[in-house]
């Protein structure tokens, strides 16, 4: 418990305080890594391509979910709301965003007004039963100290019928202690060696069906590798990324599920 308090301490100062996004490393308000299959990667690449990048990523996830004008959509880990615009752009009729860490609102909340953002843990929604048709996540499951409770808390906020888009990195079993060799993320708790398999276990087991999992490493690390690459130095963001993905110990996921309709469930 001391050590997962210890945890929590630096993911809150690394968002909070520290402002993440502040790095040159990301851009435009974003916190990920990026999904560069349409950018092209043999020259110098701009700020508005990484930016892009990162809008990618969102739709990556978006397109899986199908976002209709009926539907009401929770962003869980949402960082500083400007992802939620790409949410907003698909037409929902209500758009929430949650993330644990205080000034990520008050961040999320001044860039994109027109969503409605509150403080709170993807293992304790602070949301109804059956509030939302669509739960999407980006790039926020690697910090989650318990993926079955946010299974759980998914599960319990969708409606019958409800879909859900989570993408992250995930790392292959037992890869923990060489990913905190290779990435300091991982040697200081900020980000935790979750397998996609027991991801996927979990969701099953909070009653998720059509429960898939695609690798999109190919369209992340090559490209998030060539950004760092000429990023100036005062960063100190380590480029052990690509090797640690090349060496099959992290890979990126899009993970799709399902709530049964009510007549299955
Ligand atoms: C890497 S950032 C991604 C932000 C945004 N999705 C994006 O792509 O720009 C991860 C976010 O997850 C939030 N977060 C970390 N642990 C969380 C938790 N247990 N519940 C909700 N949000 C959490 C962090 O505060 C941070 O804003």
């Amino acid at each position: 418990m001391e050590e997962q308090a210890i945890r929590a301490e630096v993911r809150r100062r690394t968002y909070g305080e520290k402002d993440l996004a502040a790095l040159h490393v990301f851009a435009g308000g974003f916190i990920n890594f990026g999904y560069w299959r349409d950018i092209p990667l043999d020259g110098e690449l701009t700020v508005d391509q990484r930016i892009a990048a990162q809008q990618a990523l969102y739709d990556t996830v978006l397109d899986t979910l199908h976002v209709t004008a009926d539907d009401r959509v929770l962003e869980v880990g949402c960082g500083q709301g400007v992802g939620a615009r790409k949410v907003v752009g698909r037409g929902p009729r209500v758009v929430c965003g949650v993330d644990l860490v205080p000034e990520q609102v008050e961040r999320a909340r001044r860039n994109t007004p027109d969503v409605e953002f509150r403080v709170g843990a993807a293992d304790d929604l602070p949301f109804g039963d059956d509030t939302f048709e669509r739960v999407l996540s980006v790039e926020a499951a690697q910090h989650f100290e318990d993926l079955a409770g946010f299974a759980r808390e998914c599960a319990r906020v969708l409606v019958p019928g409800g879909r859900l888009a989570v993408t992250t990195f995930f790392a292959a079993h037992g890869a923990g202690p060489e990913l905190s060799d290779l990435l300091d993320s991982f040697a200081r708790g900020l980000d935790l060696p979750h397998t996609v398999e027991g991801f996927l276990d979990d969701l099953r087991a909070a009653g998720f069906t059509e429960v898939r999992a695609e690798s999109i490493g190919a369209h992340v690390w090559a490209g998030l590798d060539r950004w760092l690459a000429q990023g100036p130095h005062r960063d100190h963001w380590d480029r052990g990324w690509l090797p640690a993905a090349e060496r099959g110990l992290v890979d990126y996921h899009l993970v799709t599920a399902r709530q049964p309709a009510g007549s299955e469930g």
